[in-house]
């Protein structure tokens, strides 16, 4: 298994599954849900409707068609409103989004970084609970070979993330 850091846009990334900032009704939007859809190609938004939304924390899977991954998962984070809630429904986001990788046998996964964008999670906590929540799950997860990238849109995404991987 490993953890590793990349910078760029996670559409041209050919593993088992890139993760989705997707919203509750999984109808598509701006950000990288816009990009996602766009690079999947038309046959996506029918393949998320069929799955009649998800809920915050929540994460469900969809064929990545045209793109080069083999799957989307589509995960919702929460709307950042400075409540208890927000980091345990970031760090399920996460959680929730390795066991559908794990339950459909993906050894691969790219993660966006959930809500910090249009959602306005502030980005240096969110990057925490993503990464301790990611470490988490590879130590408990042991004999699961899998591999985590943390893609990183922006210069100062990637920073934070170099710092965190240490
Ligand atoms: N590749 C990788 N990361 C990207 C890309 C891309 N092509 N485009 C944007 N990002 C990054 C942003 O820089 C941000 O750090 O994705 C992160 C998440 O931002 P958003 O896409 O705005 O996601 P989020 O904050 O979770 O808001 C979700 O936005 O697009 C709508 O439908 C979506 O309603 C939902 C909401």
């Amino acid at each position: 298994m490993s953890l590793e850091i990349w910078q760029g846009d996670i559409t041209s990334l050919k593993v088992d599954a890139i993760v989705n900032a997707a919203n509750r009704e999984l109808r598509g939007g701006g950000g990288v849900d816009g990009a996602i859809h766009r690079a999947a190609g038309p046959k996506l938004d029918p393949a998320c409707q069929a799955l009649g939304g998800c809920e915050t924390g929540e994460a469900k899977i969809t064929p990545g068609f045209d793109l080069p991954a083999k799957y989307v998962i589509h995960t919702v984070g929460p709307i950042y409103s400075g409540s208890h809630s927000d980091p345990l429904l970031l760090a399920a986001c996460y959680r929730n989004s390795l066991r559908v990788a794990q339950e459909n046998g993906l050894h691969s996964v790219a993660f966006s970084a959930i809500s910090t964008g249009v959602y306005g999670y502030p980005l240096g906590a969110a990057s925490k609970i993503a990464f301790t929540e990611v470490r988490k799950w590879l130590r408990d997860h042991k004999d699961y070979d899998l591999r985590v990238i943390m893609v990183a849109y922006d210069a100062r995404t990637y920073a934070l993330y170099q710092k965190l991987l240490g």
